[in-house]
Parts: C-alpha cells; structure tokens; sequence
C-alpha cells in the first residue's frame, strides 16, 4: 500500500565536523552499516520499494552506496567470500533508489517538497535517519498497520520525552483512541516547555498523503526561518486524519554525538560476532 519513501539527506551534519566535512553524515557507520542504510531497510522490510533520497552538495557517497560496484563483487565472487559477496548485494536489492537535489537549506518541509514530482499522487512514507530505531516490527511496518487500522490520511512517530527535551521536536496535542494511537488535534515545532501541548514528540517517521504537498508550497517559514513539515501537516487536521502513533522500539537519536556513541554501542553488543569481544573489553576496563 506504501510503496514509496522519502529520504531527507541534504543536511550539512554540522554536529559531527570534522568528521562530515567531506562526507555525508548519513554515511557515518552503526557498526558496519550506513545510517541511511538501516532506514532504507526498515522500509524494504515494510513492503517500500521505491526509495527517494533528497540529496545536496557532497553526498555523492550516498549515490555510489546504493549502486551496483562490478569491481567489488567481481572481486568476492573470485574470493568465494559468499557472506561479504551477500551483504554487499543486500545494499541494492529488493529496492530501486531516485535522487532529487534540495539546493535551498530551507528545512525538512522543503526537503520533503523537493520529492513532489517523484512520489506523485499516492500516499508515502517519510524516513529520517538520524532517528534509529531497533524494534521487533519495522516501525515503519508497524505505522502502515495503523494507517490502515484507523483510516488515517497521515500517522506519525510519536514517543514521550522528557520535558526538559520538547524543544528539540515537533510536539502533538491529541486524544487516546487505542493502542498507542492518538487523535491529533493540533501540533507545534519546538516549543518552549511553557507553550508545549503535551510532552509526545514526533521521532522521523511519517505516513504522509499526497495532498501534504500542496500544504508544503503554501507554508511559510516558521521555526528556525525554516519551512516546517510540522506546520503543513498542521494544516492538515480537518481536512485528513493525523494520527499520533507511539511506536513499539527503542529510539535513539544519531543526529547527536551522545546519541550516536549509544546507538553503536547498544548495536555493537547485540552483533554476534563483536558483540562478546564489546562485552568483555568493557567489564575488564571496568567501562561499564
Ligand atoms: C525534525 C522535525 C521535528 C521532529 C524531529 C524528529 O526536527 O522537524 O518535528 O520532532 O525531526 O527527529 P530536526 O531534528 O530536523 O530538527
């Protein structure tokens, strides 16, 4: 039912200079997997096929990792390394990947504009991958479920935070209507603690109907001077059901330094082959 999704990726990654200088931020490794990666496979994992990444000035890297490398398979097949030779495939199978630039940083709401012409007339999910998510469904597959369970033109990621943290996120107001689902009524972009409506906090993961774009082209820059996709899907309510959808995983937030070390270690530990030798050097250093 979902078969496109959206990659905001243009983004200059300036919480992690030096090391994005000359390299996309989501090319940074969680063990030994790309961050945009892990999100391109939760979506082929929710039945997502067409993958449309929103690209800039420097991320080539990103096109050439989702792109056949003759040399490098030629290479393994010779090998015989039949593990690398399949994870290298996995890279580029099962999905069909499409660029458009976002040449204007003027935020995530333009970011998502710019895929317009691709995605077309059809509802779509939206995946943004500093926000890894290790859960027991893909969350993505987990949000169509509920797309379709209550109807919905458009479903959002949304997860407690603390309070001391709605500054940093989109914040909903809604209404339980059942399991972890919430009627949204109304939503603002990082507010001040004071002005917050709830502590729900949007986390990158949308279901978005087509008609968000045309909400996109009319919206004005808000937060930041940023053209907000909080905003459009605000203007929204009343026109489609948002539904608010608190998600079964655990989140962390790879777009800070913080977040990132705790995502690649909680990664590391679970990863069979390294994860013993973490575990191991951690308590020996008395680390953990
Ligand atoms: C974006 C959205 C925000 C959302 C957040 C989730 O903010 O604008 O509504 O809560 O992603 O990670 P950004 O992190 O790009 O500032």
């Amino acid at each position: 039912m979902i078969r496109k999704a959206v990659f905001p990726a243009a983004g200059f990654g300036t919480r992690f200079l030096p090391a994005t200088k000359a390299s996309p931020k989501e090319m940074l490794p969680l063990v030994d997997m790309p961050l945009i990666q892990h999100g391109v496979e939760e979506a082929k994992a929710s039945g997502v096929r067409d993958m449309i990444i929103v690209t800039g000035r420097g991320k080539n890297a990103i096109e050439d990792h989702f792109d056949v490398s003759f040399e490098l398979e030629a290479l393994l097949e010779k090998k015989g390394d039949g593990k690398l030779l399949a994870q290298v495939r996995q890279v580029t199978d099962g999905a069909d990947f499409f660029y458009v630039r976002q040449n204007l940083p003027l935020g995530l709401g333009h970011a998502v504009l710019r895929s317009m012409d691709l995605v077309g007339q059809e509802p779509f999910g939206v995946i943004l991958s500093d926000d890894v998510i290790d859960a027991p469904v893909p969350v993505l597959k987990q949000m169509i479920a509920a797309y379709e369970r209550y109807s919905a033109g458009a479903v959002l990621a949304i997860q407690k935070v603390p309070k001391d943290a709605v500054h940093r996120y989109g914040i909903i107001k809604g209404k339980k209507i059942g399991d972890g689902a919430y009627e949204v009524s109304d939503m603002v972009e990082k507010p001040r603690p004071e002005k917050a409506p709830s502590d729900l906090a949007i986390i990158g993961r949308y279901i978005l109907p087509p008609s968000i774009f045309h909400a996109l082209s009319s919206t004005k820059p808000g937060a930041g001077g940023e053209i907000q996709l909080t905003d459009a899907i605000r203007s929204l309510i009343g026109k489609e059901r948002v539904i608010g959808f608190e998600f079964d995983g655990v989140r962390y937030d790879a777009g800070t330094k913080l977040g990132f070390q705790m995502a690649n270690i909680a990664f590391a530990l679970k990863d069979p082959e390294i994860g013993p030798g973490l575990q191991a050097f951690l308590r020996k250093e008395r680390l953990a």
